[in-house]
């Protein structure tokens, strides 16, 4: 696979995996030896990038990252993140950036991670009631000490990355980014260019709603999985939205793609600096993915594709409220 450099020189797969949805987050968490396998598997076929978190579970999908990519660890680059406050029973009680929470939440994901340093260590959220100044101080020592490799924001402001980039330079931000949900190009994409930062794109399938796989009168009500909260993703707001998958469904067919394919091709085609890190827990879905990589999209392709999602009025916020409201803008 085409390999991308994200800022300061870090190299990763024009793809990563992100391998939140293994554990957490969109339904019951994957059989270990399933997931180790999907995990291996997009080694074998040159992902080079892999996406985790401490709050993933919390804690099983760094284990489980850790696990899989043990035996493969000078091959990889490996993202992880800290900034959530979890209490003893493993719930996300509030945010935590606090510099000594910091020092204690990487020594236990290099532990989880069986490994001596993370390449690239994000804060999860922007945490109000801490600098940002101490926070990048703080990952600038832990590079320093050769822990940490390089510096990640996720949904953080301009104002907050440029006066983190000052103290510590950032290499990538993380930023909800897809074909349906476009903020970033307005807000980030300038910050991005001048300052020589890598975005990478989380939820670059839309959750799943723009490979097609989601058909028209599935409910999400399972407790363990996001979307339930997602106004997006409400069974209203479902059937408008329909009108995007039709679109990229018809594009696949004539493309021999997929849609999934074609959503992961068109964020490619948006900057060299972006990679998408889609969630794939099953091989068939992985295997669907990959050749997104040397999917060449056409000016013209590209622009029907603007021109048909800008002509779609597209029903319910991203995100549940909660959520949202946590994101720095
Ligand atoms: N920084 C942040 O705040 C943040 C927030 C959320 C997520 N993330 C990261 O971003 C990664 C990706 O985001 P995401 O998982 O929320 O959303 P996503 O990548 O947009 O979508 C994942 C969903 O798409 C399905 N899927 C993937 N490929 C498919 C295909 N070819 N055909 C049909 N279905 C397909 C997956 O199904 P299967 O599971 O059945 O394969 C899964 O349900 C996460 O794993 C995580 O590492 C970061």
């Amino acid at each position: 696979m085409d390999k991308r450099i994200l800022g300061n020189g870090l190299e990763v797969s024009a793809m990563g995996l992100g391998c939140m949805g293994l554990s957490f987050g969109l339904g019951p968490a994957t059989g270990r030896e399933e997931a180790i396998q999907v995990i291996r598997r997009a080694v074998w076929r040159g992902v080079t990038f892999f996406d985790t978190a401490e709050g993933y579970g919390p804690y099983t999908n760094e284990e489980l990252v850790g696990a899989a990519l043990q035996p493969l660890r000078d091959q990889v680059v490996i993202g992880t993140k800290f900034g959530f406050d979890i209490n003893d029973q493993g719930e996300t009680v509030g945010l935590n950036s606090r510099p000594a929470h910091i020092r204690a939440v990487v020594h236990a994901s290099l532990r989880r991670l069986r490994t001596d340093h993370i390449d690239l260590l994000y804060q999860h959220r922007v945490d109000p009631a801490v600098p940002i100044e101490d926070v990048a101080g703080t990952v600038r020592d832990l590079i320093a000490e050769g822990k940490v490799r390089h510096f990640g924001l996720s949904e953080a402001s301009v104002r907050t990355i440029r006066r983190a980039h000052a103290v510590q330079p950032v290499t990538a931000i993380q930023d909800h980014y897809s074909l349906w949900m476009r903020e970033p190009e307005q807000t980030k994409f300038a910050l991005c260019e001048e300052l020589g930062i890598g975005l990478v794109a989380w939820g670059p399938l839309g959750q799943g709603f723009l490979t097609g796989k989601i058909t028209r009168g599935m409910r999400f009500d399972d407790p363990a999985d996001l979307r339930r909260d997602f106004p997006r993703f409400t069974p209203q707001a479902l059937a408008a939205n329909f009108k995007l998958v039709d679109f990229l469904s018809g594009m696949a067919v004539r493309k021999g793609a997929s849609p999934a394919r074609i959503a992961l091709a068109w964020l490619l085609a948006q900057k060299p600096w972006i990679v998408p890190i889609p969630g794939a827990t099953r091989l068939e879905h992985l295997d669907d993915n990959l050749p997104a990589a040397e999917l060449a999209l056409s000016a013209s392709d590209l622009r029907e594709i603007d021109q048909a999602f800008a002509a779609i009025d597209i029903q319910g916020a991203p995100l549940s409220a909660g959520l949202d409201a946590a994101i720095d803008r």
